[in-house]
This record gives structure tokens, sequence and C-alpha cells, in this order.
């Protein structure tokens, strides 16, 4: 590509991709973090000139000056409502003006699919671009004609250079602009490939700077790498406002977007779509879309009530407990955090006796769903204590709460909604902290509370 004959404008620079630090010279182990091959090129920032528009990104450098807090009066953050009310709420209520909202995701998941849908239905209101350095003008046709779209007014670039990009984007002035996606740009001050993490972060940086500058909205699409994160790992979520990222398994229809981090909401709010044959649907009430409906009773599944975001959701946990050939039994989970499994097992062998170390454990988390949360150990527990014991859960019952290490069951937060929640789907029993215990009884839930995890051993 043609950044590799690019000049050189900016003195080159080495950053570690893992912790940030700088060095002058390559090497193979950053002085650091001592992480390994992590030093990427990349340019030294000029010193800016006085009074340059580059000085800060809060606008003019000579307006700026110290002021009480209270003088200062909170921008108008009041977001434009993009048409999908699933997508407003992990961006905390709609587009901010010269905001930048990073999407991340596996290929193949829906990002342009989302983001050519969003455009286009503001389109009609709002000056849009899209920019593509991965598909042909006539592939985004292709595909917004089978979305079956109206998109006469989406205006379209495809093109990898950031320079010509930021240029021709002055001249258009768009107020909401998507590129997609940025491994595909270079910059010409760098003389890495596009993709690299130096050309990444180089090309973010200038988007960014031109989205703070001209109050343009910015989309910037990025692909993960293997190692699960956002290629250019760290650096692109510290520079951007809001970092969204697709979750789901591939062959599920339902395809979450998650909220990483945001400067105008909240963090892990989740957005639900199901990608059909005319594109990304909005699940407006997600909570029981992840229950599997299998016809027998199966040993090993339970159904938790988490809560991600500001809705309660109503995911199974499957475990299989297997006897192990191996001298250093597996712990896999999915969906969970590894670390926490192997922390409950020994919680589970201290407290009630029962031994796991000559089993595998797997876990898995039905329908590609992430759980962040602890509420989910005490179901998690309970799923491998019904495949180890080979004893079936009721599948009428539910569960949430954490569990200490001193095997107590300690509360979660809003455990009246989540049962509520639960006694809605149809459930009939619920086992809960006992501080999560509502004082009036719910309507057609028996509910089970429990002090300690030995108490749990013989409620199947
Ligand atoms: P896409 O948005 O191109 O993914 P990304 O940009 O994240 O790489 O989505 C591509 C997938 O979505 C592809 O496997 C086909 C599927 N798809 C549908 O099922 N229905 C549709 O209407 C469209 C446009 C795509
Ligand atoms: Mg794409």
């Amino acid at each position: 590509m043609a950044g590799a004959g690019g000049k050189r404008n900016g003195k080159s620079i080495y950053v570690c991709t893992a912790c940030g630090a700088e060095s002058p010279k390559w090497a193979g182990q950053c002085p650091e973090c001592k992480g390994w091959n992590t030093l990427e090129e990349g340019v030294a920032s000029p010193v800016p000139a006085a009074g340059s528009r580059f000085a800060g990104y809060a606008g003019d450098a000579n307006q700026n000056r110290i002021r009480n807090l209270s003088e200062v009066s909170p921008e108008q953050r009041s977001g434009i409502a993009t048409g999908l009310p699933e997508l407003d709420r992990v961006l905390g209520g709609g587009l901010v003006s010269g905001s930048v909202v990073l999407i991340g995701g596996d290929p193949g998941i829906g990002k342009s699919t989302l983001l050519t849908q969003t455009l286009a239905g503001l389109s009609g209101d709002l000056k849009t671009l899209y920019i593509s350095g991965e598909e042909s003008p006539e592939q985004i046709s292709l595909r917004a004609r089978r979305l079956g779209l109206d998109c006469g007014h989406l205006r379209l670039l495809a093109e990898t250079g950031v320079e010509r990009i930021i240029a021709l984007a002055r001249q258009e002035q768009p107020a909401v602009m998507v590129v997609d996606s940025i491994q595909t740009l270079y910059t010409e001050q760098l003389q890495s490939a596009p993709g690299s993490v130096a050309q990444v972060r180089e090309s973010a940086a200038q988007l960014v700077r031109f989205a703070k500058q001209t109050g343009t909205t910015v989309f910037l699409v990025g692909h993960v790498t293997k190692e699960g994160a956002l290629a250019g790992p760290r650096v692109l979520e510290h520079m951007v406002d809001t970092v969204l990222y697709f979750e789901g398994e591939a062959g599920s229809q339902f395809r979450l977007v998650r909220t990483i981090k945001n400067r105008f909401g909240a963090v892990n709010e989740l957005g639900v779509f199901a990608m059909t044959d005319r594109g990304l649907r909005e699940v407006s009430n997600p909570s029981a879309i992840f229950l599997s409906r299998h016809e027998e009773e199966v040993a090993g599944s339970v159904i938790l009530v988490t809560r991600e975001g500001s809705r309660p959701l109503l995911v199974e946990v499957q475990a299989l407990v297997d006897e192990s050939p191996l001298s250093n039994p597996r712990r896999v989970t999915l969906g969970l955090e590894q670390n926490r499994l192997s922390m409950l097992l020994a919680v589970l062998h201290r407290h009630t006796g029962i031994a796991m170390f000559d089993q595998d454990v797997y876990v898995n988390v039905v329908g590609g769903v992430r759980i962040t949360e602890t509420a989910s150990d005490l179901p998690l527990l309970l799923s491998v204590l019904s495949s180890f014991r080979d004893r079936v859960v009721p599948r009428e019952l539910v569960s949430f709460g954490e569990v200490g290490l001193a095997g107590e069951i300690r509360p979660v937060p809003n455990g009246i909604e989540r049962l509520r929640e639960a006694a809605k789907h149809g459930f009939r029993r619920a086992v809960v902290p006992r501080a999560n215990a509502p004082r009036q009884a719910i309507d057609g839930l028996e509910v089970i509370a429990v002090d300690r995890l030995a108490e749990v051993l013989d409620i199947f």
C-alpha cells in the first residue's frame, strides 16, 4: 500500500502497545512493563507552537484560563437519537457531537451492518459520511439495498489515507462520520504497514483531533485481534470517548453491544439486536432470549438472573464435571472468569468438603453472553454440583448471589427486580442470598433464602 513509501515528517519513537511506555529505540522487551515484542513504531508528537489550534482538545488555547468550577456551565450534552433505541442506550442516550465512538468486534458480527443502518436512518436529517477502507462502494450499495434502506442522502467515500480522508471530510462537513475500519487506514507520517499498531494509533489520533475541532461525531470500527483485544489494544480505548463491543456467538442470531467505556454514560450497558436477513433488528425486551428450551431436564444446567447494564437478563449456566485423566485437571470457562471458578471450587471444598481436584470442570454461559458480575457465583456452584452429583436442578428454579471466601452467601444489587423478572417468566423457586429476600412475597415465587454455602446442598 501507499503507506510504505510515504514521506516521514515526525521523528519516530517506539511505543509499548501494552503499557504505552515510550522509548527512543526498538527493543525486544518493554523496559517498563517487561512485555515481549510489544514495542511498535510511533511518531514523536511535535511540540505545539504557541496558540496553535492543536494545542489542546478543549478548543482555542487562548481561551483557556483557570476558573471556578461553578462558573462553568455544562454544555448541552443531550444526545441526538440515532433512531435505534438499543444503540442510544449503549451510547448513554444518543450521539454527542464531537465525540468519538469505537465499535469493536469479530469480523462478520455486524459492525458495518449496524453503522450502515444507523447512518442511513440519520441521513434524512443530518449530513452523514461513510468512509470505507474495506469494501468498495458497490459492495456497500449492495448491502444497503439488501437492508432495504433509503439512503439517497448517505454520502460515501472509499479511501484509506487518513490525511486525504480528513481533508475531504473538512470540505464535506458531515455531522456524523463512520470510518470502517480503523485498521485499514494509514498515515503518511509513518512507514509501517497499515494495520500495525503504530498506524492504527496515529490514524485514530488524527481522527480524534478532527472530531474535537469540527464537532463531528466519528464512529471508528475496529477489528479484534486473536487475543480478543482491539488491535492497538489499550491505546485506542484511551483516545476515544466511548468504546462499544459486539458480543455473541457466531451460531446465534443475537448480537449484544456492550459499553466498555463511556464519557457520557454508564458502562456495561447492553444493547440487544437480532441479525435477520434484513439486517439488525432491535430486541427491546431481551430478558428471556437466552433461555434454551430443552425438552428434558438435564443435570448441570441452572438459570441465573443477571443484571447487565440496567436490565435483568435470564441466562442459563451449564457445567460439566468429569473425572480427569490429567494430573492437573482442567478448569475451562466460557463467558465467565476462569480464576473465579477456581476460587469458587476452593470455597466449595473448604466449606462443604466436596472436592473436585480429580475432576475436569467446564462451565459455559449459553448464548455467548459474558457475565461480569459476581451474582453468577451461586448459580455457577449449583450447576457444578448438579453435574458432579448427576442430579437435575428443577427447571422452574432460578438463582443469583455472590459467594464469599468464608463460604457465606452475599447479597447483590437489585435483588427484588431480579426476582420479579424471574416470576414474570414463570419461574417458581429462587435460591438467593438472605439479604436479597423480599419482605413481601412475590406472587407465584417461592424464595429460598440462604446464608451459607452448606445450606444449598440439600435444595435439590
Ligand atoms: P457485517 O456488518 O459485514 O460484519 P462486520 O462489519 O462486523 O465484519 O455483517 C456481516 C454478516 O452479517 C454476514 O455474515 C452476513 C450477515 N448479514 C445478515 O445476516 N443479514 C443482513 O441483512 C446483512 C447485511 C448481513
Ligand atoms: Mg465490516
